[in-house]
């Protein structure tokens, strides 16, 4: 088996372990830093292979391992079990893993306790959804020693509020309202926000307007970082959104390999000589 990495993929540079610095470098030097979910052993090594810097550990496993609709259906065991193998999977990535529908909404005390468990299981951070209503629970997070990332615009766990995947911060009104949010989850002490399914212009407003680093999902090219569900970007979730670019056809190798694999078995080609013990 080889072990030499693609050509196409140049061998990682800069620093033995990410570490929340560097994303604000990052913001500071205007260069641009991509992130990827991540949530076992296998998307998380090769990840780390091809360079990517960050890693989250999205809630987006209850929809796109665990078969639920929705992210209101991730537990926090879900997130624990999933935090732990990507964290002792990988060394040089900043992990980042989301607190649970339902784990901090209740109060600073029930984010700190949940932040607190995540951070064992092996997260550098954690990222929460929401906006000014959730300052209390960044401050309490960021003193218990947890960098936060904060999440606005389209906010998944909120998807019933929102009714559907639609697009946020479209009107002035809720452009303002967007900018305010993030204005005052920076002031609480959040590391970065994440924003999702935002104007591009709205974005890169937000985006000028904050010192900490933006990581946008449908939010144009005026973040700093960028960040995509890495099903989505390796063209194996077969989800088109249209700020989805698919890097590859996983789905079509995958299948492929699969429908030879059923062939051969089924023609009695494989297993051949040279797979068998004498
Ligand atoms: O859970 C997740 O994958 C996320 C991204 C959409 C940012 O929160």
């Amino acid at each position: 088996m080889s072990t030499q990495s693609p050509a196409a993929v140049p061998a990682p540079s800069g620093p033995a372990k990410i570490r929340l610095r560097h994303l604000q470098q990052a913001k500071e030097q205007g260069r641009p830093f991509a992130m990827l979910t991540a949530y076992d052993q296998f998307s998380a090594t090769v990840f780390e292979e091809a360079g990517i810097e960050t890693l989250l550990v999205g809630d987006s496993v209850g929809t796109t391992v665990l078969g639920h609709s929705s992210t209101t259906s991730t537990t926090h065991a879900d997130m624990l079990t999933f935090t732990a193998a990507v964290a002792r999977s990988v060394h040089r990535p900043l992990v980042v893993a989301d607190l649970a529908f339902g784990t901090y909404e209740t109060g600073p005390r029930d984010a700190v306790l949940h932040g607190i468990e995540l951070v064992r299981a092996g997260a550098e951070a954690v990222k929460l959804e929401g906006g000014a209503p959730l300052v209390p629970q960044v401050s309490a997070l960021v003193e218990a020693g947890i960098p936060v990332f904060g999440h606005l615009g389209f906010t998944p766990q909120s998807v019933n509020a929102h009714s559907g995947h639609r697009v946020q911060g479209r009107d002035e009104e809720a452009a303002e309202r967007l900018l305010a949010d993030a204005l005052a989850i920076q002031e609480a002490g959040a590391s970065a926000i994440v924003l999702e399914l935002v104007p591009a212009r709205v974005a890169a407003e937000v985006t000028a307007a904050l010192r900490v680093p933006t990581i946008g999902i449908g939010a144009g090219p005026g973040c700093d970082g960028q960040v995509l569900v890495w099903q989505d970007m390796a063209g194996l979730s077969g989800f088109r959104g249209r700020f989805v670019k698919a890097f590859a056809d996983l789905r079509g190798t995958l299948r492929e390999a699969a429908g030879s694999y059923r062939a051969e078995v089924e023609q009695g080609s494989y297993p051949a000589a040279e797979h068998s013990f004498e």
